[in-house]
């Protein structure tokens, strides 16, 4: 269905963000039809580049993208006219009035602010648009990750956006939100009445959520090094799979019914700091190695700073004090330069209270529910099952394995394209809100002093392994492995 003719402009029209994910997105649910011809997507940067070189840019972006079978070349041709460049620097006047008069022209249609840029200039940004009469009507805005890199400067970068824009019209993005896998984790758990009855601390044992990457710090290390995995993963995509794994079931569908339930989650989160911190938490950077791509330098030698104390790897055993969870742990592991790119989270459920088979039948595993980020987005249900065959009762742990890409046929969209549409919808019911950010931040921040405080440095691992061991320690000393999926 389409949406809603629309204008949306992408401050930081030239960085990586804007080329590799949100115009491919945007040119993907233009081919679907989503996108009617007089919608509009107006690229913005400060550097004075004809309005042709930027198309050239965003063609050639999003050629390396979308693979051609999936679109004719006219279609690329098309939606090229509906993309534009416009120089425009938050620090000057020059050219602020006409851009607004250029959008003011159209003011029926859905005005959407991108800040695709660093926060340093999101309140520059917002401050402009305010003062251009651009922030009231049908205008919402949507703010990137790191909202801050601790409690105090994400509350600044909110009060910032928050002088320009009410919250209803903040669309605080967090793609992770957006997969596939995730929307399915709620079809799962409120669609079906198999699992919410098991979906408590009497029957799960434990929760694993792995966030593996494989690549390393890219280009990015400038703002890598200022971050580190707990920032740049922890506090937003890993933590907001916990809530939607541990929530309540909210009343709808409506966004702050599900909001709601996820700042509840957050706030009974048992707080880690330096009295814990040690056995709760574990940090590793990686050393050089091997990875898919062959041998790979280690942290210290790409981003080129020998003292780096950055954290590439973490691991944590979290815990959701409330009725519902008490005593269950949540394992939670990401990190850079892992041997395999592969995000899920796994349910692993109680043992069975009693044995009716003999020891011949073998080991008993317990039921484990594994949701499949990516790749092969899916879902297994783990179970015992007999092996065929008349040689006694014999049980085997095996998968009820669904993928998403078999079942269903269809291509598997990237998380922006749903979002993006989101918005011009005016739906943020996979967007968060701002007491969300800041609870995760309050969670955050003393694990962070307690790393700082310490005089210990990361562990380092080697590329292309699971991190340091004491990561495989940190779950092991309760007699639990992480999940690794057998063929
Ligand atoms: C981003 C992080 O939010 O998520 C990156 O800043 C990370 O460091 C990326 O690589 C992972 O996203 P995805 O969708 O590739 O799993």
């Amino acid at each position: 269905v389409p949406v809603d003719a629309f204008d949306l402009v992408i401050f930081g029209g030239t960085g990586d963000l804007a080329l590799r994910k949100l115009l491919p997105a945007l040119f993907h649910r233009f081919v679907d039809g989503q996108i009617v011809p007089d919608s509009r997507v107006i690229g913005i940067a400060r550097e004075g580049l004809a309005e042709n070189d930027y198309r050239t840019q965003v063609r050639a972006a999003i050629q390396r993208a979308v693979p051609s079978s999936e679109y004719v070349v006219a279609d690329l041709d098309t939606f090229m006219q509906q993309v534009s460049y416009r120089s425009l620097d938050a620090t000057r006047e020059t050219g602020w009035q006409e851009f607004a008069a250029s959008l003011t022209a159209n003011s029926e249609k859905v005005r959407v602010f991108y800040l695709a840029t660093s926060p340093d200039i999101f309140a520059s940004v917002c401050g402009r648009l305010r003062e251009h009469g651009l922030t009231t009507g049908n205008v919402r805005v949507v703010i990137e990750k790191p909202i801050g890199r601790d409690l105090k400067s994400a509350a600044a970068i909110n009060d910032a956006v928050g002088r320009a824009f009410e919250e209803r019209q903040t669309y605080r993005i967090d793609h992770y939100l957006g997969k596939e896998t995730v929307q399915n984790l709620t079809a799962l758990r409120f669609g079906n009445v198999l699992f919410e009855p098991l979906w408590r601390a009497e029957h799960i044992d434990h929760v694993q959520i792995t966030v593996a990457e494989t690549i390393g710090v890219e280009s990015r290390g400038a703002y890598y090094d200022t971050a580190g995995a707990l920032r740049d993963m922890v506090q937003n995509h890993l933590l907001q799979l916990l809530c939607m794994v541990a929530m309540e079931p909210p009343a709808s569908l409506d966004a702050d019914s599900i909001r709601d339930e996820k700042l509840k989650v957050l706030h009974s989160l048992h707080p880690i700091d330096e009295s814990n911190a040690a056995q709760l938490t574990v940090r590793g950077q990686y050393r050089a190695g091997a990875s898919d791509q062959g041998a790979v330098p280690g942290y210290l030698e790409e981003i080129g700073k020998p003292n780096s104390r950055n954290d590439t790897f973490v691991a944590i055993k979290a815990e959701v004090r409330n009725w519902r969870w008490a005593g269950v742990p949540f394992y939670l592991r990401t990190g850079k330069r892992l041997p395999n790119r592969v995000s899920e989270i796994v349910i692993t459920f109680k043992a069975i209270p009693h044995s009716i088979f003999g020891n011949s039948a073998g080991p008993i595993a317990p039921n484990k529910l594994v949701l499949r980020l990516q790749p092969d987005e899916g879902v297994k249900l783990w179970l015992m099952i007999k092996y065929p065959g008349p040689g006694g009762l014999r049980l085997r742990h095996v998968p009820l394995d669904m993928s998403f890409a078999e079942t269903f046929g269809v291509r598997n969209p990237d998380a922006y394209e749903r979002l993006l549409m989101d918005v011009v919808r005016g739906n943020p019911m996979l967007f968060m809100r701002r007491d969300e950010v800041e609870a995760a931040w309050k969670w955050i921040d003393p694990i962070l002093a307690a790393w700082e405080a310490s005089a210990e440095a990361p562990k380092p691992y080697t590329s292309g392994t699971w991190g340091p061991s004491a990561a495989v320690a940190l779950i092991e000393r309760d007699g639990r492995t992480w999940h690794e999926d057998a063929p």
